[in-house]
């Protein structure tokens, strides 16, 4: 096997991994491709993709295994029905799933002889193979390695440890941040529609600044006095009575407020 330039084998042609494939297609990386809607191969196969025939098929053709499938469930099945062909190769297994998993699949796929490495992608597929977009990985670092220069062509490799869920925990985290943003986004977004304003320009003009200069305060430090818990509380608690009087729904921030009043005990 060419240890220096890879060859690839993507397992899974969905939204994600066609992105990913297309990505490894535009930087000449030789690239055998298998869906289990095998339609869904035709576009790659014509930009230059190899079709494998079934997963073993697939997987017989390359030094470096990407799964980017639905679940755990379909990645442990599209595996299992090539057990004893791993041997030898890497599995990168980019399919969301819980820390435990990761493990447990990661576990396998050594038994069987093959490095496992997991990861997280931190990116919508648009932003595939653009500047911005970075993965996530843990577990062999080995197998890392190995398929480096192909991942470097789909997104900023940011390689986490030799614990195959850590890419998984880093991942949640990260979503975690995002989806407390996007809600509060819309939670401002519905506090002033309560009152007529449109989201635009309040959007473009106000909230995304605002949140760019506030990313000053992370991480947050319960000891400062810059803005002390006690006060916090008391504007979340001003915010929650104005949101009601809106007639908004306050749950998002009712979670905030107990998050401080942690805050507050740990100073
Ligand atoms: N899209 C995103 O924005 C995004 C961002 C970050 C991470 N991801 C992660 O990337 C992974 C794939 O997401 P996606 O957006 O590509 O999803 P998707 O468009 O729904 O594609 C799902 C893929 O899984 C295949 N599949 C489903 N069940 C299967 C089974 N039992 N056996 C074999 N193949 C099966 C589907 O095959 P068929 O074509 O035959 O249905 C398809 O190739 C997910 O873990 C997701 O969390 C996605």
């Amino acid at each position: 096997m060419n240890r220096g330039s890879p060859s690839v084998t993507v397992l899974g042609l969905g939204a994600m991994g066609g992105a990913l494939t297309a990505a490894l297609l535009a930087g000449g990386q030789p690239t055998t491709v298998w869906n289990r809607t095998a339609a869904r191969a035709d576009a790659f196969v014509e930009q230059g993709a190899a079709r494998g025939a079934t997963p073993a098929d697939a997987i017989s053709a390359s030094d470096v295994v990407i799964t980017c499938l639905f679940d755990y469930a379909s990645v442990d099945e599209v595996l299992r029905s090539a057990a004893g062909m791993l041997g030898g190769r890497t599995v990168v297994n980019v399919t969301n799933g819980a820390p435990a998993q990761a493990r447990n699949t990661g576990a396998w796929v050594s038994a069987e002889g093959a490095e496992y490495v997991d990861g997280g992608i931190m990116a919508v597929p648009p932003m595939i193979g653009q500047e911005d977009a970075f993965i996530l990985y843990s577990g062999s670092h080995a197998g890392f390695e190995r398929a480096k220069s192909a991942l470097t062509t789909l997104a900023r490799p940011v390689f986490l440890g030799a614990d195959p869920g850590l890419a998984s925990l880093y991942d949640f985290a990260l979503l975690s941040a995002m989806y407390g943003m996007f809600a509060g986004a819309h939670h401002a977004v519905e506090l002033l529609a309560s009152e007529g304003i449109g989201a635009e320009p309040f959007t473009t003009e106000l909230l995304k600044p605002w949140l760019e200069a506030m990313m000053v305060a992370l991480p947050p430090d319960p000891a400062s006095d810059d803005s002390n818990a006690a006060m916090q509380i008391v504007a979340l608690e001003n915010m929650l009575a104005a949101s009601r009087e809106q007639a908004i729904d306050d749950e998002l921030l009712g979670h905030l407020k107990a998050s401080l009043h942690v805050l507050r005990r740990a100073a």
